[in-house]
């Protein structure tokens, strides 16, 4: 049965990614079609919302995704943007790609964090007797990806009910007690045992399935009890029950940062709540290439919807150049992951083992690998375009 697969290009350099990591995939063979769904900025100034109906539709009737890029603009810039006749409507932007991982309770991501050979961006490091390692990074990051921080319950000013439910805290009254409600701005970290377990689970299972030794659960639980402990804590009983033969690792996401330029190499899997996964993906992305390189999977394995995206934003300020700069690595691996997730493994390690000879080849190399700052001269320095980087990789097919 051929698939098909919906195209979320989004804005600025979200489409131009998106399109090299299509051809990568039909050059691979893997036979599918293609749909495009309304998603961005676009549809934020013109119809006063940046993830239509429509587009949630067609991901709900196909349930595969790819995704490029979008842009977030502050409130107010958002608001000034929008068409004269929807000014009235009290239209607040909020980022669709949270608003699409909410609706579909996509709330398994998964980042991979794993060393190119070759890669000149990989994180290096002093040894002992002034040696210099490079220390092999192999992590997948679990980041639950629909609540915490990210769960959207928050007022500044909070409302009467709201306040007095806050003044039953005794930690309330005594540290914020005296403040006046309109000086309060209240932003709320959610967590539930379901999805806390099912990210969990996720994690566990993935270092079962991939022969990781250890599991780390990223979070705070020494102040934040309630959330951060609770995970904890069901990451024990769920390890005890389920997966004896691997190894629970606790951090704190800020030692946990500290450790990154430190061991990177000692971690496996990786397991955290929506805002330290987002920090923590983000900090391990940059000892393997960062952005060019961070791929990402958000799936609801009950659904079976999944929407595959690259961890970087739509870089407004690169999406106009005549011939694109950009690294285009990060969205064709989530591409591959893609692969993977609908059981295409076979395409995937194509790819993969293309990618990889690419880099370690070293002939063919993005502005980015050439450590340049991204411009148009870029390219007449000797960095491959973006649809070099793709055609390159293509080459490497067979
Ligand atoms: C990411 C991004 C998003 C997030 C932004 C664009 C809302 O940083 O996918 O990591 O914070 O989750
Ligand atoms: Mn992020």
């Amino acid at each position: 049965m051929k698939r098909t697969i919906v195209t979320l290009p989004g804005d600025g350099i979200g489409r131009t990614v998106l399109e090299e990591a299509i051809r990568v995939l039909k050059a691979v063979g893997f036979e599918a079609d293609y749909v495009e769904g309304d998603i961005g900025w676009e549809f934020w100034c013109n119809e006063g919302d940046p993830l239509p109906n429509r587009t949630i539709q067609i991901i709900e009737e196909h349930k595969i995704a790819l995704f490029g890029a979008i842009t977030s603009k502050p409130k107010e810039e958002a608001f000034n943007e929008l068409a004269p006749h929807l000014k009235e409507k009290g239209l607040v932007y909020s980022s669709p790609i949270v608003a699409l991982r909410q609706h579909f309770n996509l709330d398994i991501c998964l980042r991979p964090c794993r060393t190119y050979k070759g890669n000149p961006l990989n994180f290096i490091r002093r040894g002992a007797n002034n040696t210099i390692e490079e220390p092999d990074v192999d992590v997948a990051i679990f980041r639950q990806n629909t609540e915490g921080l990210y769960g959207g319950v928050e007022w500044s000013n909070p409302p009467k009910k709201v306040y007095e439910a806050l003044l039953t805290h005794p930690r309330f009254v005594k540290n914020f007690g005296d403040v006046p409600v309109e000086e309060l701005s209240v932003s709320t970290r959610i967590f539930t045992k379901k999805a806390t377990s099912r990210i969990l689970k996720a994690a566990f299972g993935h270092a079962k399935k991939y022969g990781y030794k250890s599991v780390t659960v990223c979070e705070k639980p020494n102040v934040i009890r309630e959330t951060s402990g609770m995970m904890y804590k069901m990451a024990r009983e769920i390890r005890d029950a389920e997966f004896p033969g691997i190894e629970l690792w606790n951090t704190n996401i800020d030692a946990q940062m500290m450790w990154l330029t430190k061991n990177p190499e000692n971690y496996g899997v990786i397991v955290a709540g929506n805002m330290f996964g987002d920090i923590v993906s983000d900090g391990f992305a940059g000892l393997i290439g960062g952005l060019g390189f961070a791929c990402s999977a958000q799936v609801n394995p009950e659904t079976g919807i999944g929407v595959f995206e690259p961890a970087h934003g739509s870089a407004p300020k690169y999406a106009g150049f005549p011939k694109s700069i950009v690294n285009p690595i990060a969205m064709i691996e989530s591409a591959c992951m893609m692969l993977d997730y609908i059981d295409e493994q076979g395409f995937a390690g194509k790819i993969r083992k293309a990618v990889a000879e690419v880099i370690e080849e070293g002939s063919v190399q993005t502005y980015d690998m050439k450590k340049m700052t991204g411009s148009q001269e870029a390219i007449e320095n000797g960095a491959a375009t973006t649809r070099q980087m793709a055609d390159a990789i293509i080459a490497k097919l067979g």
